[in-house]
């Protein structure tokens, strides 16, 4: 097989495909998972542009009757709204539970449709086709499945895995590059909490995308078949994600996601500075630099505080942070929500 295959042992067990040009094989490569079956297809309006009817083409040639639901680009797609039209659309095709849906997109797209796989029918087979280079290291892996409310981001979802992930690497030439190098901060993550020679190799942009994106899932497969319910150790992928989450939010979601990750991140190096557990934060802040990420925070510890309050992470009076011991060590950390307010104010005020 001239693709890189990484297989993934959770509650549904799967493969990860990683390969140039393996949208044109895609047929065949779910043929075997997926069966002769009808496929429900969700994408984006942008993907839909420049690869919709190629992949539709390619599936029908391998026999398959596709119904193809596009949403609008961006987060705000997300809702509960199109979750429930999805579904909707996937009853009036009929379809059954030997039927299938795919993910064809980046993260607002695999998390809703990963999420209509789990709710319809009270749960039917789904197939990642990550295009952007963030959904292949971190949506498209893992099982985590979600739409937007009102109240937050990601609040309402479930543990739910794909039963093949198709990454084709070619399909992230055409990314604006805002969106690759939202995808990249994600990567440098992966160095920064578990791979120290991953890192270095990214101290070069031009890093070779096969390898890197099948690094950073097998670093996330490693840490989901420990953990594929998220009652601890995953929470390692959540690096940068606790600030980034809150700046995200509190730009009303005009700072992107990647960039909010990796304001996110410096903010958590320097928090371990703080608290005398390391001192990266300079290397952490060139690397993120010389990707062009900008990384000044327009939020006061009280604003970022009162934001942090509101997180999924939170656990009664308590919070837990990654925190960098080193590059490739990371570790969560318990603060009361007070120490962590005073410890903001320390750095952002
Ligand atoms: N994106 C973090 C996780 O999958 O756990």
């Amino acid at each position: 097989m001239p693709y890189k295959t990484i297989h993934v042992e959770a509650s549904r067990s799967y493969d990860i495909l990683i390969g140039n040009d393996i949208l044109s094989k895609a047929g065949e490569i779910i043929g075997p998972i997926v069966g002769n079956c009808r496929l429900g297809l969700l994408t984006d309006s942008t993907v839909d542009k420049l690869y919709g009817k190629r992949l539709t083409d390619i599936l029908t040639a391998s026999g398959y009757t596709i119904h193809k639901y596009v949403i609008p680009s961006g987060e705000a797609s997300k809702c509960a709204d199109n979750l429930l039209k999805f579904l909707n659309f996937l009853a009036e095709h009929h379809l059954t539970r030997s039927d299938a849906i795919i993910a064809f997109g980046g993260g607002v797209v695999g998390d809703m449709a990963g999420l209509a796989a789990a709710l319809y029918l009270r749960g039917v087979k789904y197939v990642q086709i990550p295009t952007t280079l963030l959904a292949a290291v971190d949506s498209s892996v893992g099982g985590k499945t979600a739409i937007d409310i009102p109240a937050g981001k990601n609040l309402v979802g479930a543990f739910y895995q794909p039963s093949i992930v198709c990454c084709d690497t070619k399909l992230m030439d055409t990314l604006a590059p805002e969106v690759y190098r939202d995808g990249c901060a994600e990567v440098i993550k992966y160095g920064i909490i578990l791979d120290k020679n991953l890192y270095a190799t990214l101290k070069t942009p031009q890093f070779d995308r096969e390898s890197v994106v099948a690094r950073c899932v097998e670093i996330k497969r490693d840490v989901v078949q420990q953990d594929e319910f998220d009652n601890g150790l995953r929470g390692l992928l959540n690096y940068g994600h606790t600030f980034g989450h809150a700046i995200e939010k509190l730009s009303n979601f005009e700072v992107s996601h990647g960039s909010a990750v990796a304001k996110g991140m410096l903010i958590a190096a320097r928090l371990a500075n703080l608290c005398s557990l390391s001192n990266i934060t300079k290397e952490v802040e060139e690397l993120l630099t010389m990707y062009g990420f900008d990384l000044s925070c327009n939020y006061s510890a009280d604003e970022l505080f009162a934001s942090i309050l509101s997180d999924k992470k939170r656990r009664g009076d308590n919070i837990t942070i990654v925190l960098p011991y080193s590059i490739g060590d990371c570790r969560l950390v318990t603060f009361t929500i007070e120490e962590l307010h005073d410890k903001l104010k320390k750095i952002l005020d």
